[in-house]
């Protein structure tokens, strides 16, 4: 074979922890309720930026550090990032990793997240509690999609790795990680029922 693939990218999708999640996830979901209860800020910012929904990506992004729940989330990514940036071929010896930003992510119906990246960091991903059964996943888009220039369209049959879109589906206890520069998107909500992530940004020192 002749022809070969370089220059991958890598998106990583594991079980938070081998044992069950549903305990662990409820009590975070309650966290995640009763934060925007409280997040008066972070209500009148997602009124603006995530309309329908909650965020606290602009009010309370450091939930690592103010609560035991996630920070026992905090300890269990820090795994998953580092085994991550080993199959990256990161080297991380004698180096920290550390979350610079964490917070939730609460999706009503109708509620979308248009395509972004994460500046300012390395990894970021996305760890799910609540995915109602036909919720959105989350959609990657090809980083080279800029410069395909004079390409001419996809097969039908085209294969997944030469696709110019993949969706992950949004699975409550698994977390997806991917390299920040990654844009990707959530369509909107078309269940009735909310859909609950918690997103975070890592960088190292
Ligand atoms: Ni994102």
């Amino acid at each position: 074979m002749s022809t070969r693939a370089w220059f991958s990218t890598f998106i990583y999708h594991e079980a938070l922890s081998k044992t069950g999640f549903e305990r662990f996830n409820t009590e975070l979901a309650d966290e995640c309720r009763n934060l925007r209860d409280f997040d008066t800020a972070g209500r009148r910012w997602s009124l603006k930026n995530y309309p329908g929904g909650y965020t606290s990506y602009a009010s309370m992004n450091q939930l690592h550090k103010f609560s035991s729940t996630f920070e026992g989330l905090e300890r269990k990514l820090n795994q998953h990032v580092r085994r991550y940036a080993g199959q990256l071929d990161m080297d991380l010896r004698g180096r920290k990793i550390f979350i610079t930003d964490l917070w939730v992510n609460i999706m009503p119906e109708h509620t979308a997240h248009s395509l972004h990246l994460h500046p300012l960091s390395f990894i970021s991903g996305t760890y799910y509690v609540a995915t109602p059964s036909g919720c959105a996943g989350l959609k990657f888009e090809d980083p080279r999609l800029s410069k395909f220039m004079a390409a001419p369209p996809k097969t039908t049959k085209a294969r997944p790795v030469n696709k110019p879109h993949i969706t992950y589906p949004a699975q409550a206890g698994h977390v997806i990680l991917f390299e920040s520069w990654l844009r990707h998107e959530v369509a909107a909500n078309r269940t009735t029922a909310e859909r609950i992530s918690i997103s975070f940004n890592y960088n190292w020192s």
